[in-house]
């Protein structure tokens, strides 16, 4: 088994930091140490070398959020880069629990990645919509997880995803056959001590949740995919997700072998905050913690106004003085995601750390860049109709899926 040292969820409970798929939360304020997140799961920290090869073999400059270190860590990502480099393509998976009406600025941070990966490596999508997920843990009916999930797929598919490279598909519609022979390949390699170990499922939770991992697992596997993959059973698969996601591919990485597959590589991104700090990610289900891509202008500009959590001093002399908390400050942690220019970047840095720059005045270029983002988000969701999203979902081969 891969290091995982959490082993259960009342001594997760214990813990200063906990992160899995379901909680992302510190104690008393603090923020999330990524580094021993890294060490606890096991994982690697993603180095200039790797970011340098990837430019090398896509002849493109790397993208913002690997310059940035937004992904910061990886597991086997240096042998999809090798195999690659051997002329061995690999396929990516992804996907989305449709919990919400709509996404927010941190769900587009793996997706955005994800069609960078896309179109720099040239090779086929699977994305994964989880809406028994999310019937499961949110309580909703089965009927609504529907609905949520293709109203998902629209912002998902607004990202820019290339239709001949992409197949995305629900579990409640997609789920049997070769995916499903999978699915017991898996759950039949994992006791209940274990997924306890894993999860930390509790006696009080429904048999559900326990019977839930193998489903996100198995996509990960090229055989789940008979119409994409047939006779390409040793296609590697690569993952781009937030780290929360992590548990459920250690397992999926532990069984892989035992059954006969490649254990699946992931490049896993740190959080993007919540408007009130660093200590959390930001949370589809408390509203005042995000930007949803369908927030207007103005909520946008008040909830950056009123939220924000800033790092600057308490009155404009100190500020003068002391100058801004970079290191707590939120509207600076988003223009780092979001802000492409490095340049700018850096001056707003150094004269919003040095005082002669105001809070106000970071908020409000921080109001533009996500303004304009979420305009030209809404703009091409608008374009996305009802035949898109079932030609996305249909299942079919992608035949130039490789070219
Ligand atoms: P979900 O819907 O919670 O999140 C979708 C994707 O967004 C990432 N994410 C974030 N990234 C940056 N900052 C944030 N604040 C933030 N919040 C969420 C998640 O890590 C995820 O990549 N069970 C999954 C759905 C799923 C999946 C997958 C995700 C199924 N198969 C394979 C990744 C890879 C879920 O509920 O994601």
């Amino acid at each position: 088994m891969e290091k995982n040292k959490d082993d259960c969820s009342n001594k997760e409970q214990e813990e200063e930091q906990v992160v899995n798929p379901w909680v992302v939360s510190v104690k008393d304020g603090g923020k999330i140490d990524y580094d021993k997140l890294i060490d606890k799961f096991g994982c690697q920290r993603l180095d200039q070398s790797l970011i340098d090869r990837v430019e090398r073999l896509t002849g493109r400059s790397p993208h913002v959020f690997l310059r940035r270190g937004v992904f910061f860590a990886h597991r086997d990502f240096g042998e999809i880069l090798d195999s690659y480099e051997r002329g061995d393509k690999f396929y990516l998976y992804t996907g989305r629990g449709p919990s919400s009406e709509s996404l927010h600025l941190g769900h587009l941070i793996p997706f955005l990645f994800t069609k960078y990966l896309q179109d720099a490596f040239k090779v086929p999508l699977v994305i994964q919509l989880t809406d028994d997920e999310k019937c499961m843990w949110k309580n909703l009916s089965v009927e609504e997880s529907q609905r949520l999930a293709r109203e998902n797929a629209k912002d998902i598919i607004a990202c820019g995803f290339d239709i001949s490279r992409t197949f995305i598909f629900s579990d409640f519609d997609y789920v049997g056959g070769d995916f499903y022979k999978n699915m017991v390949r898996v759950a039949k390699c994992v006791t209940y001590n274990k997924a306890v170990g894993i999860f930390g499922f509790t006696g009080e939770d429904h048999i559900g949740k326990v019977s839930f991992p193998p489903i996100q697992a198995v996509p990960s596997f090229p055989s789940s995919f008979p119409h994409l993959f047939s006779g390409n059973d040793r296609l590697r698969c690569l993952i781009p997700c937030a780290i929360d996601q992590d548990p459920y591919f250690r397992m999926t990485r532990d069984v892989a072998p035992r059954i006969g597959y490649h254990k699946p590589a992931l490049i896993e991104s740190s959080f993007f905050p919540a408007l009130q700090g660093e200590t959390g990610k930001m949370n589809a289900s408390v509203p005042c913690s995000a930007i949803y891509v369908t927030d207007s202008a103005k909520q946008i500009k008040d909830k950056i106004n009123r939220y924000a959590f800033s790092g600057g001093q308490d009155s404009i002399e100190l500020h003068r003085k002391h100058g801004a908390n970079l290191e707590v400050d939120i509207p600076i942690k988003y223009l780092g995601f979001f802000l492409e220019d490095d340049a700018e970047l850096e001056h707003i840095r150094k004269e919003y750390g040095a005082g002669r720059m105001l809070t106000g005045e970071v908020k409000k270029r921080l109001i533009e860049v996500l303004t304009d983002i979420v305009e030209r988000h809404k703009r091409a969701r608008a374009a996305v109709t009802d035949e898109m999203v079932d030609a996305f979902m249909a299942v079919r081969p992608l035949p130039n899926m490789f070219s």
